[in-house]
């Protein structure tokens, strides 16, 4: 496989985790998880990890990945690249890990003292891709080890953060997100 083809499938294979954050941008708002509750005199996650947006986030991964395995043969076909279809216990790895990714950052946040919207370089453009990548080994090791090569993985941490401080400064720009990262 040439390098453009590893970064067309890496970024096929994390769709279904891409797109939770992004989506909890749209359906975020209501009871924060914590419910307001703080450790230490900090909150425990902030008003920025709430039960809808959570939901809301886990539901598009997942539905998005239903669609993907609806087109799999279609695009693979059309752009030349193999690509996989994804077993439903990857999708919502891949999906509920990116969540669960973004709210352990949060609480780090809060624990290092970073209030709502801060920024943590870093952190912030991988949290997601480590907890979803970890789930997806958990729950579906097999399809994992066939798909998430080492090159694969390699285009994802390198993809991963220049995609994540681009759609987050479009969600700014566009008056969706407080703050651009
Ligand atoms: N959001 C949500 N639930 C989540 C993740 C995100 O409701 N589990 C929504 C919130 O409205 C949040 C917005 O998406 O404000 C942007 O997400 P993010 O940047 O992760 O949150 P921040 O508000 O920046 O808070 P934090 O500092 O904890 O990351
Ligand atoms: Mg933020």
């Amino acid at each position: 496989m040439n390098v453009l083809d590893i970064v067309v499938l890496a970024f096929w294979l994390m769709l279904p985790a891409y797109v939770p954050n992004n989506a909890a941008v749209l359906t975020g708002g209501g009871p924060p998880i914590d419910g307001g509750r703080t450790w230490g005199g900090k909150r425990l996650l902030g008003d920025g990890k709430t039960w809808r947006g959570t939901a809301g986030g886990i539901l598009a991964g997942v539905g998005l990945g239903l669609v993907l395995n609806a087109i799999v043969s279609d695009v693979s076909g059309a752009i030349g690249v193999s690509l996989p279809e994804f077993p439903i216990a990857a999708l919502l790895a891949l999906a509920a890990g990116a969540m669960l990714g973004d709210i352990l950052a949060s609480f780090l946040k809060r624990r290092t003292g970073r209030e709502r919207g801060a920024a943590f370089p870093g952190i912030d453009q991988l949290d997601f891709v480590a907890v979803s990548l970890v789930l997806t080994a958990l729950v579906a090791t097999d399809w994992f080890v066939e798909w998430f090569t080492v090159p694969v993985i390699v285009a994802i941490l390198v993809l991963t953060p220049v995609l994540h401080l681009g759609t987050n400064a479009a969600a700014f720009k566009l008056g969706l997100k407080d703050e651009p990262w």
